[in-house]
């Protein structure tokens, strides 16, 4: 299949290289087409790997991958753009974190009545966003059992069918366990709780962890 991955950063590194282990095809967009991070990227993937534009990702994947910089997600959706993503899932694992007043960060949206994931479907209305693997840290994404044994991954999103084909995507990776919150609105939740991860993080001095909702 082909993928699209926005963003350069350790996400993008990590899902882009995976997706080519797994045989997949994958172009890694950033702001400027020529972004050195992406070129190397796509130098050192082989044949399965590419770099662009965020036009040139999202144009060019089947599915694709946000992993930009949670205040520049939906800037970075813009430049993807509307025609590029019209009819196509958008993974939004972004998070609205504003790291400008130091550590921890404050997120920049207002969980009751809002989230980056729900900005981002605005941004590009005619696409089927799903919020998933923001919970967890790049390095568990797609290799679970590095947070010891099973634990859960959240998905959330508007269209039934898209959340259905991102779950079988994610159980290729090992992903047993996908709880589905509902529609995009359980992204005010799911990222939100990232501020709470952070609080686990350095309480557990690894970012290789992960939770599991358990229940009689
Ligand atoms: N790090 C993790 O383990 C982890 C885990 C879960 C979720 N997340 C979320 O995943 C996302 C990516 O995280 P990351 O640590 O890999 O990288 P990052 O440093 O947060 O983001 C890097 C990417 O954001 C783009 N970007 C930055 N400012 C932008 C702007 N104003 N407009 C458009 N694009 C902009 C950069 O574009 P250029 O390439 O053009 O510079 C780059 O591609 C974040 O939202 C983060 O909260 C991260």
């Amino acid at each position: 299949m082909k993928i699209g991955v926005l963003g350069t950063g350790s996400v993008g590194n990590a899902l882009a290289s995976g997706f080519v282990m797994a045989g997949h095809e994958v172009r890694m967009g950033a702001r400027d087409a020529g972004n050195e991070k992406a070129k190397t990227w796509a130098a050192g993937s082989g044949r399965g790997g590419s770099s662009g534009s965020f036009a040139d990702a999202a144009a060019f994947g089947e599915i694709v991958f946000n992993a930009t910089a949670g205040t520049g997600s939906v800037e970075a959706v813009r430049a993807a753009g509307r025609d590029n993503l019209r009819g196509k899932i958008l993974v939004d694992l972004s998070n609205p974190l504003d790291f400008s007043r130091g550590m921890p960060p404050t997120l920049f949206t207002t969980p009751p009545g809002d989230s980056l994931a729900e900005r981002i479907q605005n941004e590009a209305p005619d696409a089927k966003v799903v919020k998933t693997l923001n919970t967890i840290n790049a390095s568990v994404m797609l290799d679970p059992g590095r947070a010891g044994g099973d634990s859960d991954l959240f998905i959330a999103g508007n269209d039934a069918a898209a959340k259905e084909r991102i779950i079988a995507f994610l159980k290729e990776f090992g992903w047993k366990r996908v709880l589905d919150l509902g529609g995009l609105t359980a992204a005010r939740g799911m990222e939100a709780y990232v501020l709470f991860w952070l609080f686990l993080f350095v309480a557990q001095k690894t970012p290789d962890f992960n939770i599991r909702v358990v229940k009689p």
